[in-house]
């Protein structure tokens, strides 16, 4: 493999606004027609990783071990988002490369949130749907919902995005209860929260909402003995990332009744097969991973990312980078 001599060279995966590429153009040569919408597998990025000083990647890339080890130039991984399970952040750092991220959109994604809240608690697709199939009907009413106003919701996960999705739920006079391992004083006075056990959370919330990361504790979290251990009538939220969920528990808890819906932004695998068996349920409201997708954050985690990879190609410390 040649070792690159000009400009360094940057790969971009996701689509950066026009202002952040020139920013980055400034400084690097930038690599931007490879495919978005199917991340790259492994095997295609091994070829060309060993060519590229930066990296800005999506959120299903996989920066593994090998492939870390196998960008003999890289020096700086620059997650276009917040989550950064698919990048092996102690291997990186282990060579000196910075794992950069872009926390500017926990408003957007609690906005997403709320959406789903609503979407599922009111069938607003199945509504749509049912209308665009030309009927009215209001007598069968096949969308009627539940209330989200004055109800309990119970957030996992009390991070910048989670603490956003309980205060958006102040407006609609709800209970917030909330499960983490780290308890927030401060976030439970200033919000009115209420810190709970997990097992609380789950029997007395009547919308579960999912913030946390996803690590190792996080696989899985909710399985079929946490599905069995919420209200029949309750629904489940997750913007988060689809392995925090099982998902053929989920499907089974929704096709048998455990409980009464779920609103998804993210799946166990992404892309989903599109003949994923959760999305031929009805009780299911489904988002293809559009959490952040505002033209106004996008912009922002455009500049974000640009602005990182920029500084570590410089030199200097990039603004927002995980170390673990
Ligand atoms: C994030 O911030 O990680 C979102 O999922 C977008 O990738």
């Amino acid at each position: 493999m040649s070792v690159h001599k000009g400009n360094p060279r940057v790969m971009v995966t996701s689509t950066l606004h026009e202002d952040a590429l020139k920013k980055l153009r400034e400084v690097a040569d930038v690599k931007t027609d490879l495919p978005r919408q199917l991340a790259l597998s492994k095997p295609e990025l091994l070829k060309i990783i060993g060519e590229y000083t930066g990296a800005i990647i999506g959120p299903s890339e996989p920066f593994d071990k090998d492939l870390i080890a196998a960008g003999k130039q890289l020096k700086v991984i620059s997650r276009f988002g917040v989550g950064y399970d698919n990048v092996d952040v102690r291997a990186a750092v282990e060579r000196g490369i910075y794992v950069t991220v872009t926390p500017v959109l926990s408003e957007t994604v609690a906005d997403l949130t709320f959406a789903l809240i609503l979407a599922t608690s009111r069938k607003i697709p199945q509504a749509y749907n049912y209308m665009r199939d030309k009927k009215w009907g209001i007598e069968r009413q096949p969308y009627i919902g539940m209330d989200v106003t004055g109800k309990t919701l119970g957030i996992m996960g009390l991070g910048r995005i989670g603490s956003m999705v309980a205060k958006r739920a102040k407006g609609f006079d709800m209970a917030v209860l909330y499960y983490d391992v780290i308890r927030n004083k401060k976030a439970e006075e200033e919000l009115g929260l209420k810190y709970v056990s997990m097992d609380g959370l789950l029997s007395e919330a009547d919308i579960i909402t999912i913030h946390t990361p996803l690590t190792a504790k996080t696989t899985a979290l909710i399985g079929e003995g946490e599905l069995k251990r919420m209200k029949k009538t309750a629904i489940l939220i997750n913007t988060s990332r689809g392995p925090v969920i099982d998902e053929k528990a989920v499907y089974k808890a929704l096709k048998e009744g455990w409980i009464a819906g779920a609103g998804l932004d993210v799946f166990e695998k992404e892309p989903t097969d599109p003949n994923n068996p959760i999305l031929s349920l009805d009780n299911v409201v489904y988002t293809p991973h559009i959490a952040s997708s505002t033209v106004e954050c996008r912009y922002r985690m455009s500049m974000v990312s640009a602005d990182n990879t920029i500084r570590v190609l410089k030199g200097e410390k990039p603004l927002y980078y995980v170390t673990s």
